[in-house]
C-alpha cells in the first residue's frame, strides 16, 4: 500500500512562498484553517486551552512558525513563548503530579537553529530560556521533529538541554529508518518521547515510503518505548496504532495519547472517559501555512473539505 498521490504535491506546495501568499491572503481559507488552528492570538488560544482542560484533556501549545531566517524572528518566537508561559498562570490547572496538564511544543528552526553560522548556539540559548521559564511555571516542554536534515542537530540540542531540564520531551518520526535506534537510545528513565509517523516529504534513502512500512515501524518503535523506562507519548489518530498502544500492556497512567487540535475530537473524549491521559496539540499564531498544508497532505478528505468550502462561497 502506498501513500496518497497528492501527498508529495501538497507537501511541496507547503514549501512554496508564492502559494503561501495566495492561500494565506485569501479570506476564503480562514474558516477551514480555523478547524486546525484555534486562533492567531494568545487570547484566542487560551480560550481553546480552557475548553480542553475543562473536558479532562491536557494540552501542548505550539506557537506557529518554522525555518526562521533572521535572528529577530527567532527572538520574537522566544518572546511569544515567554508571554504564553506567563499567561498560563491564569489557568485553573490542578496538576496531578507527576503529569503536567500544560505543555508547550517548540520547533528549533523557529528559535534560530537554521540561521547561518551560529544557528545551533542561538536556538540552544533561546530554548534554554524557554525551558527555565516553563520549569518555573510547572509546564512541560517538548521539541518537535522537523525534516530529516535537522534530526541530528535537534537531538544534540535536546541532549544538552536535558542536563538541566531532564523532563524535556522530544518527538521522533516512525517513517525514518533511524528511529528504532533513536527510540532505544531515548527509552531511559524519565525520558518523555512523543512518537509520531512523520509529516514531511522525505527521500527513500532515509525514510520508509509506504503506509504499511511506516505503520510497521511505528509499532516496533512503540514496543521499544513501552518496554522502556520513559514516558511514551503516542501521537497518532490511527485506530490501529491506538489499539497497538493498548496491547503493549503499559499502565494507563504511565503513558499518554496525543492528537492534533480539530482531529478526532470524539475519539479524544472516548479515550479520556476510558481512563487514559490524552493531550491535544494546539497550534496558534499567524504563520499557519506550513502546518496547515501538512494537515491537508495527511488526509485527502481534508483537501476535499477545503476545496469544497472554496467553491461554495
Ligand atoms: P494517518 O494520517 O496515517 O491516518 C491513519 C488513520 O487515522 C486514517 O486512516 C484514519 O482512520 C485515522 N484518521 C486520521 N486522521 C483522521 C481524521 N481527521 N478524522 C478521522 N480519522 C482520521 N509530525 C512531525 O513530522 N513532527 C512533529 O513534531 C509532529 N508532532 C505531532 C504531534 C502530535 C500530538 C501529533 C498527533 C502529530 C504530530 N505530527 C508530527 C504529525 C504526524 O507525524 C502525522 O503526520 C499525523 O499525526 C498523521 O498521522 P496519523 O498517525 O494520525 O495517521
Amino acid at each position: 500500500m502506498t501513500t496518497h498521490p497528492l501527498r508529495p504535491v501538497l507537501l511541496a506546495a507547503g514549501r512554496s512562498p508564492r502559494l503561501e501568499r495566495v492561500v494565506s491572503t485569501s479570506r476564503l481559507t480562514r474558516p477551514v484553517v480555523d478547524r486546525f488552528v484555534p486562533g492567531s492570538t494568545e487570547t484566542e488560544v487560551l480560550t481553546a486551552v480552557r475548553d480542553l482542560l475543562d473536558s479532562g484533556r491536557y494540552v501542548s501549545v505550539d506557537h506557529l512558525g518554522e525555518d526562521t531566517t533572521d535572528a529577530a524572528a527567532a527572538t520574537a518566537t522566544l518572546d511569544a513563548y515567554l508571554s504564553l508561559l506567563q499567561a498560563f498562570g491564569g489557568l485553573p490547572v490542578t496538576s496531578s503530579a507527576p503529569i503536567r496538564p500544560l505543555e508547550i511544543s517548540l520547533k528549533l528552526s523557529a528559535l534560530g537553529s537554521s540561521l547561518p553560522g551560529d544557528g545551533h548556539a542561538v536556538a540552544l540559548a533561546n530554548a534554554q530560556k524557554i525551558c527555565a521559564a516553563a520549569d518555573a511555571a510547572g509546564v512541560w516542554v517538548t521539541v518537535d521533529a522537523e525534516d530529516h536534515t535537522t534530526t541530528d542537530g535537534a537531538l544534540a540540542i535536546v541532549r544538552e538541554l536535558r542536563r538541566d531540564f531532564p523532563s524535556l520531551g522530544v518527538v521522533v518520526q516512525a517513517y525514518l529508518h533511524r528511529t528504532e535506534h533513536d527510540c532505544r537510545d531515548l527509552a531511559g528513565p524519565g525520558s518523555r518521547v512523543r512518537l509520531c509517523k512523520g509529516a514531511y516529504r522525505e527521500p527513500a534513502s532515509v525514510a520508509y515510503q509506504s503506509t504499511d512500512e511506516v505503520d510497521a515501524s511505528y509499532e516496533r518503535c512503540l514496543r521499544i518505548l513501552a518496554e522502556g523506562e520513559g514516558y511514551p507519548m503516542v501521537a497518532t489518530h490511527d485506530p490501529r496504532m491506538i489499539a497497538a498502544a493498548a496491547r503493549t500492556g503499559r499502565p494507563a497512567d504511565s503513558m499518554e495519547y496525543q492528537m492534533l487540535y480539530g482531529i478526532r475530537d470524539a475519539e479524544q473524549q472516548r479515550l479520556v472517559e476510558a481512563g487514559n491521559h490524552v493531550r491535544v496539540y494546539v497550534p496558534f499564531g499567524t504563520q499557519w501555512y506550513g502546518y496547515f498544508m501538512r494537515r491537508l497532505a495527511e488526509r485527502p478528505a481534508n483537501l476535499t473539505f477545503f476545496l469544497r468550502s472554496l467553491l461554495t462561497r
